[in-house]
């Protein structure tokens, strides 16, 4: 649907279709744009545009969703004949296609068109050209736009793909991942769209590698292993040479496989050591690595993955692992959570059919800072009654007893009273 809305309601995520005064007035070079930066936004404004049209097709509508009336409602872009995409795709299956109608559509059609960049960029750098950042970059805009409306969509459709697509719809669920994650970590948003872009291009010295290894089904040898191995110093190289590639992209690239313990790959550098970036793009590598489906293993339920990943010790950071679960919106057996009911509780069970309404045994009152008789409650059947706000860390609530805490509460016992350790309730780090 086409709206005019007036340039001081702009926000992130909209898709301009037409400014006031046309395109002359425009202060950018294309007649329509996503809006992806607050610097957008400004320049308009600047510009001394008053009003613009939305098309809320492709892009958020206005702030409020449906309780705010638009200004003027222009036209229902249904109506309209189909425009040319904000990136060009001149295939056949694309023109005739309809309009997608839900954010799963949409974001199916953004992930097929991405994937074929992606692919048409990892091309060209296996023939040894120059890897075409440029060409990319509004498709980043398109995953970013596509994660603001409804983030699930989009890491839905990534997560499912096939062995044979896997190399270049890694790249796009990664993409989108680091954004849904730098956002739920309050980034800058031209900060969001460097991780989106990292995203994109983090293994792409993977090109430089043999195909035979890549695909192998089955176990690498060790020298094999060694080859593959190399891809972020060969990816690194080939990004330096390249033009317009920003530091946090180079940054994720060089050491998406490196561990907060120092037990990774290229140089063994440590948590300190290891840039928020860098720590961040790790999480989401394994993660999308470990939910899809290999020529070497069944893929992971998103659940039992970050369960696993939380189990770990070395690997990631664990305050950032804790905000990218909430970014996922689930929350796998074991994780403390707060209820609306302020009550701390741990998760005992998944739901399969919506992972992000847990069955949890609440056990503590967060206002009376004390322990309270346990309570099995499906959160899917209590919406009404009470369900979980947000995850917690044990380490913040219990100190060093939280294992124990967390195994009493497992097991079905009062935890030893002394294992509290109240502490005014703050939110959730955001890790540095
Ligand atoms: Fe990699």
């Amino acid at each position: 649907m086409l709206i005019k809305i007036k340039t001081s309601e702009a926000r992130i995520g909209m898709f301009v279709h037409m400014v006031d005064g046309g395109w002359l007035a425009s202060p950018f070079w294309r007649s329509q744009l996503l809006l992806t930066r607050q610097a957008q936004i400004d320049k308009l404004v600047d510009a001394g545009i008053a009003e613009i049209v939305i098309d809320t097709d492709r892009g958020v509508g206005p702030a409020g969703g449906g309780d705010t009336a638009p200004s003027v409602v222009v036209a229902d872009a249904s109506d309209e004949p189909d425009e040319p995409a904000a990136v060009p795709y001149t295939g056949p299956e694309r023109r005739a296609r309809r309009r997608p109608t839900t954010e799963l559509d949409r974001a199916r059609e953004t992930v097929e068109r991405s994937k074929e960049a992606v692919s048409r960029m990892f091309s060209e750098v296996r023939l040894g050209n120059a890897v075409d950042a440029a060409a990319i970059s509004p498709l980043v805009d398109e995953i970013a736009a596509s994660v603001a409306r409804d983030s699930t969509a989009i890491i839905k459709v990534t997560r499912l793909k096939n062995k044979d697509e896997y190399t270049y719809l890694h790249s796009v669920a990664v993409c989108a991942l680091l954004i849904n994650f730098a956002r739920r970590m309050g980034l800058p948003e031209d900060e969001v769209r460097d991780l989106g872009m990292a995203g994109m291009l983090h293994d792409i010295g993977k090109m430089a590698v043999p195909s035979a290894l890549l695909d192998k089904p089955g176990k690498l040898e060790p020298s094999e292993f060694s080859v593959v191995q190399t891809h972020p110093v060969k990816g690194h190289a080939l990004l330096i040479e390249s033009d317009g590639v920003a530091p946090p992209v180079l940054d994720v690239c060089l050491h998406h496989h490196e561990r907060i313990d120092g037990s990774g790959y290229p140089h063994r550098l440590t948590g300190a050591q290891l840039s928020l970036h860098a720590r961040m793009g790790a999480i989401c590598d394994v993660y999308d690595a470990v939910t899809s489906d290999r020529p070497y293993k069944r893929p992971w339920s998103p659940s039992e993955a970050l369960s696993r990943m939380a189990s770990w010790t070395g690997h990631f950071d664990p305050e950032l692992l804790a905000i990218f679960i909430e970014s996922i919106g689930i929350y796998p057996v074991g994780t403390l959570v707060r209820l609306r009911s302020n009550q701390l509780a741990i998760v005992t069970a998944v739901n399969d059919d919506d992972p992000t309404l847990p069955v949890v045994r609440s056990f503590f009152d967060i206002p009376t800072q004390a322990f309270v008789p346990q309570r099995d409650l499906d959160t899917a059947r209590s919406r009404a009654e009470d369900t979980v706000h947000r995850t917690e860390r044990g380490s913040y609530w219990f100190g060093d007893a939280w294992p124990q805490v967390m195994d009493a509460v497992r097991n079905g016992r009062t935890p030893p009273r002394a294992s509290a350790a109240p502490v005014p309730p703050t939110p959730l780090a955001m890790g540095a």
